[in-house]
């Protein structure tokens, strides 16, 4: 695999996707936290920052243990920080060095830079800039205001080669920056590219095997593609001794117990449907209040899953189909972050029970697990699922909780849904969903005045969640999804396209 050290940028988590869009296995760890090199680490990628080397609290890694151990490739601040290390000259940069770039030059076409030819357009995004490279360092490529673009230890410096560019081969807009990764991990690194879908499936299952023996598990499934794909593995290596739960808290989506019921009993998994929609409702009752909400549903659900799993007997393990993007230690620079919204359903979940935890899935992306389901046979429409919030619709119904009102908003939220289904929109949008809004506003229908309420329809593209912009659906499409509420969704007059960007606004309205 392939160490990648985490300076904090914004892009280290791209720099572990496109390695691994090579099948080469990589993890994320802190600068400061390096653990000791063996044999399964073939290759050490140091990260950009959003810190100068030339700041006083910049993050200073102890490069010792890896330079001439392993093959380095040093990315912005990484590269920075390995000119200064070793004697070379770091200074603020005066000319523009944001954006694209071309590499007008390339000294050296071997090695890091086999197949990369003189023109490649590049991503360039820094504030300070290598004016002298260390003399056990030779030029590799430059840009036309960039001389240090790419350098490299001399033959023979070093026991294995040191690599460092100052622009981001991780990002889209560096167009041979998958080939460059590729020079580096595969040709100069050595590593092979075995890690596939499959590849991942037989060492999971092996593991699991391995780590649970002859006891039993329990699951509770979301009808989102985590879960159900946690689900299939741990299926898949103990068969009937995991015991799934699904339960309905009266806040999914119209007819999804029963449809995601279905699914999973085609799928061969031991689940039990609970349908706890009343406690929930009495739960929620009279509570308005987006965290209060959360934290009432959260609560219930402990309740719920924790008396369900009494009646079971022997069960050892609880899974979760936690991701690696939860269980990344990032290098935060802004310390430690405000509670926006608290995303951790049912954190308390594992202690209370006095249950150990497995998680099949905690090193893989998003996309992954999609690959990862695929290869497992689950049917596409599971997979290509919009993401779904926890809290579910009392989250998307502004105000109280009542299930009049999940009725209304799920009727009208169908229709929305459908009809992105029908137009061919669904997988083109990342998450959509329809916001019941606490408001009354004046309508007429044939002869009569009507005064009923507004839906918000939301719509959006993103890549996880963390930022978002509003999908820019065509007005034919929104014209007939808005009549067919009305028409059809009695007590709805009124329908808004929500076209607010994240950051400001989020996702959700709560
Ligand atoms: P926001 O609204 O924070 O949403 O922009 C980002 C993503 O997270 C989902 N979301 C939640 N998921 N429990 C969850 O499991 C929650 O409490 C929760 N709140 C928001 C939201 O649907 C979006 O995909």
């Amino acid at each position: 695999k392939v160490l990648i050290l985490d300076f904090g940028s914004q892009y280290t988590q791209l720099i572990a996707r496109r390695i691994r869009e090579l099948n080469v296995y990589s993890e994320i760890v802190p600068f400061n936290k390096v653990p000791e090199l063996d044999d399964t680490i073939k290759a050490v990628i140091l990260s950009g920052s959003p810190f100068s080397v030339r700041e006083e609290r910049a993050l200073h890694p102890n490069l010792e243990p890896l330079i001439g151990k392993r093959p380095v490739l040093g990315i912005c601040y990484g590269a920075q920080y390995v000119a200064q290390h070793f004697g070379g000259r770091v200074e603020r940069s005066e000319t523009r060095e944001y954006g694209k770039a071309n590499l007008a030059t390339i000294h050296k076409p071997e090695g890091l830079m086999t197949g990369i030819e003189a023109g490649s357009q590049v991503w360039m995004s820094h504030g300070d800039t290598i004016k002298e490279i260390p003399e056990q360092f030779e030029l590799l490529a430059s840009t036309a205001d960039v001389e240090v673009a790419a350098y490299g230890s001399k033959p023979g410096a070093f026991s294995e080669p040191v690599f460092c560019i100052q622009f981001h081969p991780e990002v889209y807009h560096s167009l041979d920056g998958k080939a460059l990764l590729k020079n580096f991990v595969i040709d100069v690194a050595g590593c092979t590219g075995n890690w596939t879908p499959a590849h991942f499936i037989d060492d999971t299952v092996a593991a699991l095997q391995a780590k649970i023996g002859d006891d039993r598990v329990l699951l509770g499934l979301s009808g989102g593609v985590d879960s159900s794909v946690a689900a299939m593995l741990l299926h898949r290596a103990i068969g009937d001794r995991l015991f799934c739960f699904f339960i309905d808290n009266g806040l999914l989506r119209k007819d999804e117990f029963e449809q995601v019921l279905k699914s999973y009993d085609g799928m061969g998994l031991n689940v039990k449907g609970i349908d706890a929609k009343q406690e929930f409702y009495d739960a929620l009752a009279e509570i308005s209040d987006p965290e209060l909400k959360r934290k009432a549903i959260g609560k219930t659900f402990i309740d719920v899953f924790d008396r369900e799993a009494k009646k079971l007997t022997n069960i050892k393990y609880l899974a979760q189909g936690t991701i690696y993007p939860d269980v990344i230690e990032s290098v935060s620079v802004h310390g430690p972050s405000v509670t926006i919204k608290s995303h951790h359903n049912v954190g308390g979940l594992p202690a209370k029970m006095g249950l150990k935890i497995v998680e099949p899935l905690r090193f893989l992306f998003k996309d992954e697990v999609r690959r990862v389901g695929t290869e497992l046979g689950m049917a596409d429409h599971l997979i290509k699922r919009h993401p779904f919030p926890g809290p579910g619709l009392a989250i998307r119904i502004l105000g109280d909780i009542t299930p009049e009102k999940v009725d209304l908003l799920q009727k009208a939220d169908a229709i929305y849904i459908n009809k992105l289904r029908e137009y061919g929109l669904y997988d083109q949008v990342w998450q959509a969903g329809t916001i019941l809004l606490p408001v009354q506003s004046v309508g007429v229908m044939g002869d009569e005045r009507t005064y009923e309420q507004a839906v918000a329809l939301r719509a959006v593209n993103s890549t996880d969640g963390m930022t978002a912009e509003w999908s820019h659906l065509p007005y034919d499409f929104l014209a007939a999804v808005s009549s067919s509420i009305i028409n059809n969704v009695k007590g709805i007059n009124r329908v808004v396209y929500d076209i607010s960007t994240k950051p400001p606004a989020t996702i959700e309205w709560e």
